[in-house]
């Protein structure tokens, strides 16, 4: 295959990245009910919307005339206003199809009967689990994540905190499939649409074993885990987090540190170990790729990357993968696919755009000059290093640096981003695509039903079907949508939002 993926450390000037346009329609002052939307898709919808130009208020006032709501039903709305002690007089109670449809077309589009409220509760994605306040009902989940729709709300963050703790122990310490039984409790409890109050609820629920279930009890009766607690306060655990920690830094290494007595960064510092390139740097620009990357960032670096990609081939495409493309307002790094729409012309793409981001030094002088006003003005260091080279796939470190004309008068500061490149011939798009968008939880939950449930191999270069045909062998399967992989599984199609297993 001749997909080639680069893992880059990027130096990058840090500055409020203009995220909003000019209210480009005042007569619309939109406001996002949160209830049923939930917090995160509401902020993430609304900074789509004030991308776009649309006044989105954080908070509700008299002014708003549209209010945009998801899974509600009229007389919810209603009730929600007038607990605002404001009425409906004037205003728009819409479905959020409405907002996502102006957004898409850039403007507010005509409010048709279906954009309305209905005045019937209309049952919807995960209604039929629905729990009773009055009585105890066990929740009900199907038994592989890639058939549960999961958005980044969740109703029981302590418990999946808890259990994501003790996933990252177990894979830190080499115990992987101690470490996935863990990762697929956690995600049937984010899946459950209210907060888990009792055992009883639990009942009958898929991928929880006996230690997950004795942690979920501690905490329903006492609060918290003591196996958590001290899982959290050892030595051996907080050390393993800070060393790997540094780019370029795996298990096994950090394994090795600490029976050496190398429990910190200054500890390695001071032991005189021989570290490769990429810890080096890792080591160098520790504090800068701990800090989370915002959305804004990961779209700076887009125009960033994507002016690269253009340079070095015109027609070629460039796509935000990862949790970004999950609706995720920030991640520990940026992934990005990059793909040309002529089958073979991605070969060599990969050297040339490192080449190309190497040589910018002199790019950034010319950008500098230019007269455009916010003229975003873009500077790489360096390629500081490779942590791995195999074949075509390359993972590495890079530096680079954004800056605003205004910005780089002001004097920025400079901040290492780790950035994830893959390039994909065409032909293998959808399952780069796919397999790139995560979550990690559910990419292997996929590829868990591909084989056991299909008989298929699924990769995120291609799908595989196992089964004999006719004679000796099975087949490719093609693809060019990531709905037809869906299709081809046998399985709901579930959009990146809800993927956040
Ligand atoms: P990430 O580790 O970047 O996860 O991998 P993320 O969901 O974007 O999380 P944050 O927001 O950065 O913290 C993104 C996807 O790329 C795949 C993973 O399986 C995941 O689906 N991936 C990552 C690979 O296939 N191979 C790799 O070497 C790394
Ligand atoms: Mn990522």
């Amino acid at each position: 295959f001749s997909q080639g993926t680069l893992s880059l450390l990027l130096m990058y000037k840090q500055q409020e990245v203009a995220a909003t346009q000019p209210n480009k329609f005042p007569q619309v002052i939109l406001f996002l009910l949160e209830r049923k939307m939930g917090a995160s898709r509401r902020a993430f919808l609304s900074q789509l919307g004030r991308r776009k130009g649309f006044q989105v208020e954080e908070l509700f006032s008299k002014n708003v005339t549209h209010v945009i709501c998801e899974s509600n039903t009229a007389q919810e709305a209603r009730m929600w206003l007038e607990a605002q002690g404001a009425g409906q007089a004037g205003r728009h109670l819409l479905d959020v199809s409405w907002y996502t449809e102006s957004m898409r077309d850039g403007h507010p589009v005509e409010i048709l009967d279906r954009h309305k409220l209905q005045v019937q509760q209309h049952f919807h994605k995960c209604s039929e689990f629905a729990v009773n306040d009055s009585e105890v009902t066990p929740f009900s989940v199907p038994g592989y994540a890639c058939q549960r729709r999961c958005t980044l709300e969740n109703h029981n963050a302590v418990l999946t905190d808890a259990l994501s703790l003790l996933a990252e122990n177990a894979e830190l310490s080499d115990e992987d499939g101690r470490g996935v039984a863990f990762r697929r409790a956690a995600a049937v409890l984010k899946a459950l649409p209210s907060a888990v109050t009792n055992m009883s609820q639990l009942t009958g629920l898929p991928c929880l074993g006996g230690h997950s279930l004795r942690v979920i009890k501690d905490i329903l009766e006492n609060g918290t885990s003591s196996e958590v607690e001290s899982t959290k306060e050892s030595e051996r655990f907080k050390a393993l987090k800070v060393l790997t920690g540094i780019f370029g830094v795996g298990s096994k290494t950090a394994d090795r540190w600490i029976r050496e007595g190398i429990h910190n960064l200054q500890q390695l510092r001071d032991s005189g170990q021989t570290l490769n390139r990429a810890q080096q740097a890792g080591l160098e620009h520790y504090d800068d790729i701990k800090q989370p990357v915002s959305l804004a960032e990961a779209e700076a670096i887009r125009g960033i990357v994507g002016r690269a990609v253009a340079s070095v081939s015109p027609e070629a495409q460039i796509v935000l993968t990862g949790g970004f493309r999950r609706g995720k307002l920030t991640g520990h790094d940026v992934d990005f696919l990059i793909t040309h729409p002529e089958e073979g012309s991605e070969v060599g793409l990969m050297p040339k755009l490192v080449s190309w981001l190497e040589s910018r030094v002199s790019f950034y002088a010319a950008l500098l000059i230019s007269k455009q006003p916010k003229m975003i003005v873009v500077m790489f260091k360096s390629i500081v290093t490779f942590s791995k080279i195999l074949l075509n796939v390359i993972s590495g470190i890079f530096l680079y640096g954004q800056k605003f004309r205004a910005v780089l008068e002001m004097g920025g500061r400079w901040r290492a981003v780790r950035v994830d490149l893959v390039v994909s011939p065409i032909s293998q798009f959808a399952f780069a695509l796919l397999g790139w968008t995560g979550s990690k939880l559910f990419e292997r939950e996929l590829r868990r039903w591909a084989g056991h449930e299909k008989g298929m191999s699924l990769s995120s270069h291609a799908l595989y079907d196992n089964k004999q045909l006719s004679c000796l062998q099975g087949r490719y399967i093609r693809a060019s949508s990531e709905e037809e992989i869906f299709a081809h599984l046998g399985l709901e199609f579930i959009p990146p939002n809800e993927r956040n297993a």
